[in-house]
């Protein structure tokens, strides 16, 4: 497989939204609906105030399918345990600007390993703060809701910072990803998409749909 640009659509939708008591088959609809990547939400009670799966759920999901892994680690130092998602089979990890860790030291890591670097940013965050490592990633994340729970309504006063991401990257002439989290459904992708984004999670509108591969098409062609 192509591995995709920020020129190319990708769905991924959120775990958190899919019925835990049976992952696997959830994995496997996820797949059989057409979906790119699969996004795991990792939430330590610390960070976010919720706790959601670790990495032995990853490695479980890993184990059983072969779709593309995008971690996101809402954690406190993520610097910490950053080798036991390498391990568990992550394709991409995503760590957030505000988790209290040396970024630039941590992007480099998950990268040393093989693994694509992404990094993430609140809706409060502005922009800026991502800047210095803008040249060191793969995918920035801008937030576009306060992250913790899924299900929650989309913030567009994200728009603006997305757009500033995108005319960053061409005048920089760089190359990551963007890719929006929160409340993304066929409507507010096609916004997130003018603005520049590229990579669209997808929870609550994907797994919760009567027809989850509508759903997925619905948001690949907004
Ligand atoms: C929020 C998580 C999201 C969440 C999205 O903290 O990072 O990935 O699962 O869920 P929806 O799509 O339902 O807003
Ligand atoms: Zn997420």
């Amino acid at each position: 497989m192509i591995p995709p640009t920020f020129r190319d659509r990708v769905i991924a939708p959120s775990l958190l939204a899919a019925d835990f008591s049976r992952i696997r088959e959830e994995v496997t609809r996820t797949i059989k609906a057409g979906a790119d990547w699969l996004h795991l939400d990792v939430m330590d009670g610390h960070f976010v105030d919720n706790i959601s799966f670790g990495p032995a759920v990853i490695q479980a999901v890993h184990e059983t399918n072969d779709i593309f892994l995008d971690v996101h680690l809402m954690i406190s130092r993520p610097d910490h345990y950053l080798p036991r998602f390498v391990a568990a089979g992550a394709d991409l990890i995503t760590v957030h600007v505000e988790a209290g860790h040396d970024v630039a030291e941590t992007l480099h890591r998950i990268r040393e390993s093989g693994c694509k670097a992404g990094l993430a940013i609140n809706p409060a965050t502005p922009v800026e703060a991502a800047q210095p490592y803008l040249d060191q990633i793969d995918l920035l994340l801008c937030m576009t809701v306060v992250p913790g729970f899924g299900g929650q309504p989309f913030m567009e006063e994200v728009l603006p910072k997305i757009a500033a991401a995108a005319a960053w990257r061409e005048k920089h002439e760089l190359h990551y990803h963007i890719e929006v989290d929160g409340g993304i459904d066929a409507v507010t992708a096609a916004k997130c998409a003018q603005a520049g984004a590229n990579v669209m999670v997808a929870g609550s509108s994907t797994y919760r749909a009567p027809d989850m591969a509508a759903a997925v098409r619905a948001i690949r062609e907004a």
